[in-house]
């Protein structure tokens, strides 16, 4: 870290970002799980400025209220119909010295006081539009600036193409002189490989000297932060350049093809970061983790997988392929196979999937199962519980070793209201049950194959309600004749025939009503 903390972190984001073609203004889209303006926040925040600025303009409400939940402590300038980057510097350097001189003339000081109380020593400026820029970056740039004892550091970098970027050109002598836009820019400018970043640092009260004296006189008629460089040093101040050490961190997200190449260079740069801290991730490209994500080592990430939000996912985990986790955590040792989940929690060692649909409010205890073609919704299931599969599962809690037979439907709306199921310890609900709630099935009871449950069942009793089963001999023969059906019958019969001719030996079907209390495992 840089010894310096600086008197103030700007952040523009009042422009409206137009080639976004967006109703969205530009600085609210995301990459890696936060807009493009948190992302700035984070790694001004990170420099630990005695305040943080954010200008803004364009749809002011929106993007006020996000940075305001940001970053609470963060003072929100507004900027003026006067367009450009440098007037939009002065309107964050105007609410700043506004807000310390009110709070001085509050405390009762005198005129000479109230002045002595705007802001001194080093302002850094930066944009919302610079996603991949980081606290680390900004204090190397701080760093030189006060190591060189300047009032106006430019960070600039070196590209292949410098297309749209403000050139920076420089004396005979080496000395950065001014930086020119692209679109006021001779062809012998437009040549220039070195590009401004469109961070600075600035001494502040060199900065309130000069944002003066700028005029709206080139191409698109704004006032240009950009010629506070060919001021200051006009005025004999010294200006300089810090040159970036990797050029794309500083590229700008101007359009939609930006924003998704940023996006995937920062997840480029999540995702390298994640496995030299000792997780799997098998294949890089196809996999996407938010910023916010935490990962313990000796978790696997298969292909296909998206991690969002507060996702946590713990050591001998394995997730995916092919599953998109937002705010989920994951315990130890779990396995989460092509399944769709938010907000839930499992259990260590459990395992769900693949096929499974988790929405909010699911919690999976230890060793429990949520397999194939599940859907669970405010459900919380015990400890070694299993609901193996096509389930559904709503509003429901079940205790620990229950098992939740085949295609178990928890009918928990009765087109008014979302009503509670509580099923206990060690029960088993047979298969292709419709438990309608409310309903409390107590420890260690049975539902039979097929039931339709409306009363609670106690604990350890049978809950059936199936009709006997009728079997009327040749029904096919006569109502469906010459089908294939038919056909295969009249074959099996025949066999049957010869069977008890003591040719074959016949196969018996037994009909076990007692029987049909079986679940699935
Ligand atoms: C700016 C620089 C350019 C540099 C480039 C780097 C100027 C005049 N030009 O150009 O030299 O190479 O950044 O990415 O500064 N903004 C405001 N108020 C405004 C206009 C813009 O707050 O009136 C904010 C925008 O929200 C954005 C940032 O300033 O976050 C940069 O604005 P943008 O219009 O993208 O500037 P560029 O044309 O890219
Ligand atoms: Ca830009």
């Amino acid at each position: 870290m840089s010894l310096t903390r600086p008197a103030a972190v700007m952040i523009l984001a009042a422009g409206e970002g137009t080639r976004m073609k967006s109703a969205t203004p530009k600085v609210l889209h995301r990459i890696g799980g936060r807009s493009l303006v948190h992302h700035a926040i984070d790694a001004a925040q990170g420099l630990e400025p005695e305040r943080l600025v954010v200008v803004v303009r364009h749809a002011r409400e929106r993007v006020a209220a996000h940075v305001r939940e940001a970053a609470p402590d963060a003072l929100v300038a507004d900027q003026d119909d006067i367009p450009g980057t440098g007037r939009a510097v002065w309107c964050g350097l105007s609410a700043l010295d506004a807000m310390a001189m009110a709070a001085a003339t509050h405390l009762g000081l005198a005129r000479d006081e109230v002045i002595s109380m705007q802001a001194t020593g080093p302002i850094v400026v930066t944009s919302a539009d610079v996603p991949l820029v980081d606290t680390e970056l900004l204090d190397a740039m701080l760093a030189d600036h006060t190591a060189c004892g300047r009032a106006v550091t430019v960070m600039t970098a070196r590209v292949d193409d410098a297309t749209g970027y403000g050139r920076v050109v420089h004396d005979t002598d080496g000395a950065i002189c001014r930086i020119v836009e692209h679109r006021d820019a001779t062809e012998a400018e437009r040549a220039i490989t070195e590009i401004n970043a469109g961070l600075y640092v600035f001494d502040a009260t060199t900065l309130r000297d000069v944002l003066g004296g700028l005029d709206r006189d080139n191409a698109q008629g704004e006032l240009y932060l950009t010629d506070v460089v060919a001021i200051a040093r006009a005025a004999g101040k010294p200006v300089g350049a810090f040159v970036a050490p990797d050029a794309q961190v500083v590229e700008g997200v101007n359009d939609r093809a930006q924003l998704s190449a940023m996006g995937a260079a920062l997840n480029r740069g999540v995702v390298n970061r994640w496995m030299r801290a000792g997780v799997t991730i098998v294949d890089p490209a196809t996999t996407w983790i938010d910023v916010t994500v935490t990962l313990e080592p000796d978790s696997t990430l298969l292909p296909g997988t998206q991690l969002h939000g507060t996702t946590s996912v713990a050591t001998g985990a394995v997730v995916g392929p092919d599953s998109t986790l937002t705010d989920v955590s994951i315990g130890e040792g779990a396995t989460v196979t092509r399944t769709h989940g938010s907000s839930a929690t499992i259990g260590a060692g459990a395992t769900v999937g693949p096929f499974s649909y988790l929405r909010p409010g699911t919690a999976l205890g230890a060793n429990g199962k949520i397999g194939a073609f599940v859907e669970t919704k405010n459900a919380h299931i015990g400890a070694n519980s299993k609901v193996p599969h096509l389930s559904y599962v709503g509003d429901a809690t079940i205790g620990e070793h229950s098992n939740i037979g085949a295609a178990t439907i928890f009918v928990n709306y009765d087109g008014v209201n979302k009503n509670h199921t509580t099923v206990g310890d060690h029960v088993r609900i047979g298969s292709d049950n419709s438990l309608i709630a409310p309903l409390t099935i107590g420890d260690g009871a049975y539902t039979g194959a097929g039931a339709i449950v409306r009363r609670d069942v106690p604990a350890g009793a049978l809950g059936r309600n199936s009709v006997p089963q009728q079997v009327i001999e040749g029904w096919v023969a006569s109502h469906r004749p010459g089908s294939e059906s038919a056909e295969a019958a009249v074959r099996a019969l025949q066999r049957n025939h010869e069977g008890e001719q003591g040719l074959v030996e016949p196969i018996s079907f037994s009909q076990d009503d007692a029987g049909s209390e079986r679940g699935t495992q």
